[in-house]
């Protein structure tokens, strides 16, 4: 049977959502503090065979057995590759000052580092329509959808991935031009390098600590060669990177737990920006993985450390941690503390002392803007409406450590929720719902759950001010 046209969304009729609940006067109450939401290519796009779209690694690692909860692939995702238009008009909707999304390098670029006109034409419309419905674009170059053929060739094991990589970048910034305000390189580099390659949870599914540190290496330079030719390319935009940041606690006062902790810290935080603003690696890394130092050519550590315009932070959750009586650390696992679905703990107070922590520790930290924070929760449309008080709280209490940051003197310029739309949440497919919209996957109806719409008339309240 034909599936009905889906409305692109619907808004329940009568219900009354009180605005999120920011303190009048606050620096995230000003105008000047940006609001948006974020998406990945990978988790919304879908259409992954269409127009020449080539297969990134995702695409192979979600199609193997064990890989990815239910066996689900981003085949489909939230069909946005066809619903873009739809898609612009309800992040307009929302009140949004802008929205974070990524380029599919292999929807843009063959084989040969050749243009893909219709993979171009896709983005070129839909930042043309984002800028036409006054939005700030933030785009980011990598969100971990590598192509297969770079795989193939040893993809961030290779150190020609980096300048493959510089290529894209240049491409990408010839082409969209005036498109962008912000570039960003890459997404969490910790995720693609340990996930990736030191666990083997994410594609392309390696696990071996030298490995991780080495594709650490390539991604970082990578990243400072995307920048020098970005900067070539076009001045109007701000040009940085996005590390995924958490706060580490140790599980006693114990000297162990605090060196268990400071491990984690070193480990999560400063592998990646150390490197990015002091230009060395944690030389405590290396006791966690002894002998892993990764192969660095000379200049290449200067590369990595070119000044940026802005950093993004993603945060999510804290870990505590004791000494696993080996010269690691472990997970404590506390209980009696609030949990998300994804069993991370909220804890907005880590944000907040990280901002503070790296304020303190790099002297030349650029700008930041906080370009992903949420929760996913067990959403269900009922009576169509979203119930998801939890998300409206954790956006509020993560605001408010974002304020308190700000205020003890870290220059924090805007803030993304962490997603725009339900998604497909990596290794844990489409089960663990992050949106502030809701998505049905049948029909690929999308519904504005309640933090979406407290969002709104926070954002609408601001406008009027
Ligand atoms: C981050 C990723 C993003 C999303 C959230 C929940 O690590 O950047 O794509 O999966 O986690």
């Amino acid at each position: 049977m034909p599936r009905p046209t889906p409305s692109p969304y619907t808004a329940p009729a009568i219900r009354a959502i009180s605005a999120l609940q920011v303190p009048a006067g606050a620096a995230i109450a000003g105008r000047d503090f940006l609001y948006g939401v974020a998406t990945a290519s990978y988790q919304i796009e879908g259409a992954t065979t269409e127009h020449g779209r080539l297969p990134c690694i995702w695409d192979t690692f979600s199609a193997l057995p064990g890989t990815v909860l239910n066996g689900d692939t981003g085949a489909v995702a939230c069909d946005h590759y066809h619903r873009w238009e739809s898609d612009v008009d309800l992040i307009a909707s929302l009140g949004v000052d802008g929205y974070r999304l990524s380029i599919a390098w292999p929807r843009v670029m063959d084989e040969k580092g050749r243009r893909n006109s219709k993979g171009l034409d896709f983005y070129k419309r839909l930042l043309e329509r984002l800028k036409r419905k006054g939005l700030k674009t933030f785009v980011t170059l990598y969100h971990w959808d590598l192509p297969q053929h770079l795989q193939d060739r040893g993809g961030w094991l290779n150190r020609d991935t980096s300048y493959r990589f510089a290529d894209y970048a240049d491409l990408m910034s010839r082409e969209l031009a005036g498109h962008v305000d912000a570039w960003a390189t890459l997404n969490e580099p910790w995720c693609s390098a340990f996930l990736g390659h030191g666990n083997g949870h994410h594609a392309p599914g390696d696990s071996n600590p030298r490995y991780a540190t080495q594709a650490m290496h390539h991604l970082l330079l990578g990243h400072g060669l995307a920048l020098r030719a970005l900067r070539a390319n076009e001045s109007s935009s701000m040009k940085g990177i996005v590390a995924n940041v958490g706060a580490f606690t140790p599980a006693t006062d114990s000297a162990a737990d605090v060196d268990a902790a400071y491990l984690g810290h070193t480990f999560h935080n400063q592998w990646v920006l150390d490197p990015l603003l002091k230009g060395h690696y944690p030389s405590d890394l290396f006791r966690l993985w002894p002998g892993t130092e990764p192969l660095s050519l000379d200049g290449d550590l200067q590369t990595i450390a070119q000044a940026v315009d802005f950093l993004g932070i993603n945060y999510y959750f804290r870990t505590v941690v004791r000494a696993d009586g080996k010269g690691g650390f472990v997970e404590a696992a506390p209980s009696g503390v609030e949990r998300t679905a994804m069993g991370w703990e909220v804890y907005p107070q880590g944000l907040r002392d990280l901002l503070i922590d790296f304020k303190g520790r790099y002297a030349n930290l650029p700008p930041i803007y906080i370009t992903e924070n949420g929760m996913a929760s067990d959403d269900t449309v009922i009576d169509g409406a979203v119930a998801d008080p939890q998300r409206i709280r954790f956006i509020e209490r993560h605001l408010q450590a974002v304020n308190e940051a700000i205020g003890a003197g870290v220059d924090v310029r805007g803030y993304f929720v962490w997603s725009l739309m339900d998604n497909y949440e990596w290794a844990f497919g489409y089960e663990r719902r992050f949106g502030i919209t809701h998505v049905d996957y049948d029909t690929q109806v999308r519904t504005l759950k309640n933090s979406a719409l407290a969002l709104r008339a926070f954002l609408q309240a601001r406008h009027a001010r």
